[in-house]
C-alpha cells in the first residue's frame, strides 16, 4: 500500500502556494521521487483514437452526444493495424486505445482485435474507451486487454453531477475503477485541473484520492475550454469564489503532476498533451521534470486526428508521427532523460 506522507493541508499548501523558490523545493522533490522510485527512462506509449463517437453529454468534452458539429469518424480493424504496426516499428511498449464512449464499438469485434494485436506483437495493451458495461471489461480481459484508463475528472460530487448528466442504473466511476483493479487491469484514473467550479480543496482531495486507490497510472492536464460545449460557451456557470477557484494553468497543472508523484511514487504519470497544448514551447518537458515519466505520442492518423476535438488547439496535429519520434527522443534527452524500453508497466517495489 502506499504510505501517503502529505496531509490534505499539505496538498493545499502546495497547490496555493506562488513563491517560485518554494516551489522549487516541491519540483526537487518531485523529481528526486520519480528518478528514485520510477527511474529516469520515459516510457512512450502510442495513442491511437480509434473513434470520435460518444454516448455521453460531458459539459466540458467536445466529443459528447450534442455536439453537431463534429464529423464523426470509427477506424476500421485494419486502420487501428497499420497504426499497431507504426508502434511495433517506432519501439514503443505499449499501445492506447482511446475512443469516446461508443457503443458502435461492439464488444467482440474489440476483443478480436485485442486479441489479434496480443498475439501478433508484444505490446502491453490499454483501453480507455469510457464507463463500459462490467461484461465488456471482462471480455476484454480475457481477451488480453492489459491497461485500462478511466479519469474519474473530480471527486466534488456536486461538481461531477453539473459536469456530468447522469446515467440511470449505471455503476459510478469509481466503482469501475475498483471492478477494474478486481480483474486484474493495471488501472489508471485522473483529472482536469481547474474546471469552472473546481476548489483548491477539492483537487487537494482528488490528489490524496489517487494515494488511496493505490493508483498505477494517473494523468492529470488543464481544462481548456472548448466553445463547442455548454462549459466553453459559457451556457453553463458554476458558482464559486474566485479565491477559491484553480486556475487552468500550465503551473498549477506542474503542481498537481509533482504532487501525483509525491502520493503515489510508483505511479506511471504521462506529461499530457493538454499541458503541451497550453505551453507548446515547454510544456511536455515541464511535466517531465516535475514528476512524470511517460508520454503518449498520438499514432492516429492526421485524417481523422484533426477530428478527435476534445478541445481546439490540442498539440501534435501538424506532426507525423515519423517526425515526432526524433523530435521527441530529442526533447527528452536535452533534460538527461533516455527513451524506455519494454512495456514500461507498474513497478512495485516492497514498502520500507
Ligand atoms: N479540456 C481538457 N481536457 C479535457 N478532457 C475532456 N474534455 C477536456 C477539455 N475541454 C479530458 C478528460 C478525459 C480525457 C480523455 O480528456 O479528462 O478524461
Amino acid at each position: 500500500m502506499n504510505d501517503c506522507r502529505l496531509t490534505l493541508d499539505e496538498i493545499e499548501y502546495w497547490l496555493r502556494q506562488e513563491d517560485p523558490s518554494r516551489l522549487d523545493l516541491l519540483w526537487m522533490r518531485a523529481d528526486q521521487t520519480r528518478r528514485q522510485n520510477v527511474g529516469d527512462a520515459v516510457h512512450l506509449r502510442g495513442l491511437i483514437e480509434i473513434s470520435n463517437y460518444c454516448s455521453r453529454r460531458c459539459r466540458y468534452c467536445g466529443l459528447n452526444i450534442e455536439n453537431r458539429h463534429l464529423q464523426r469518424y470509427r477506424m476500421t480493424a485494419d486502420e487501428i493495424f497499420t497504426c499497431v504496426e507504426k508502434a511495433v516499428e517506432f519501439g514503443y511498449g505499449t499501445v492506447v486505445l482511446q475512443a469516446g464512449e461508443d457503443y458502435g464499438i461492439k464488444t467482440e469485434w474489440l476483443a478480436d482485435i485485442v486479441r489479434r494485436i496480443k498475439k501478433q506483437t508484444s505490446l502491453a495493451l490499454t483501453l480507455s474507451l469510457g464507463e463500459r458495461p462490467i461484461e465488456d471489461l471482462i471480455a476484454w480481459r480475457k481477451a488480453g486487454a492489459d491497461r485500462y484508463l478511466l479519469r474519474f475528472e473530480t471527486s466534488d460530487k456536486a461538481l461531477y453531477e453539473r459536469i456530468h448528466p447522469s446515467v440511470a442504473n449505471r455503476p459510478g466511476r469509481f466503482e469501475l475503477l475498483t471492478v477494474l483493479a478486481q480483474l486484474g487491469f493495471e488501472v489508471g484514473s485522473g483529472v482536469m485541473v481547474g474546471i469552472p467550479g473546481q476548489s483548491f480543496r477539492s483537487l487537494a482531495e482528488d490528489t490524496a484520492l489517487f494515494g488511496r486507490l493505490d493508483l498505477d497510472m494517473i494523468g492529470i492536464g488543464p481544462f481548456i475550454s472548448n466553445p463547442l460545449t455548454p462549459l466553453g460557451s459559457g451556457e453553463l456557470i458554476p458558482s464559486i469564489d474566485s479565491a477559491e477557484q484553480v486556475p487552468n494553468t500550465d503551473l498549477m497543472t506542474c503542481k498537481a503532476v509533482a504532487l501525483a508523484r509525491l502520493v503515489c511514487p510508483q505511479a506511471n504519470i504521462p506529461s499530457t498533451t493538454a499541458l503541451a497544448t497550453i505551453n507548446p514551447d515547454s510544456g511536455r518537458e515541464l511535466g517531465l521534470t516535475r514528476g512524470a515519466n511517460v508520454v503518449m505520442p498520438n499514432l492516429t492518423p492526421l485524417c481523422y486526428r484533426t477530428l478527435y476535438e476534445i478541445y481546439p488547439g490540442k498539440a501534435c496535429l501538424n506532426e507525423t508521427a515519423d517526425g515526432y519520434n526524433g523530435c521527441l527522443q530529442a526533447r527528452i534527452e536535452s533534460i538527461g532523460r533516455t527513451i524506455g524500453f519494454g512495456s514500461g508497466g507498474r513497478i512495485r517495489k516492497s514498502d520500507e
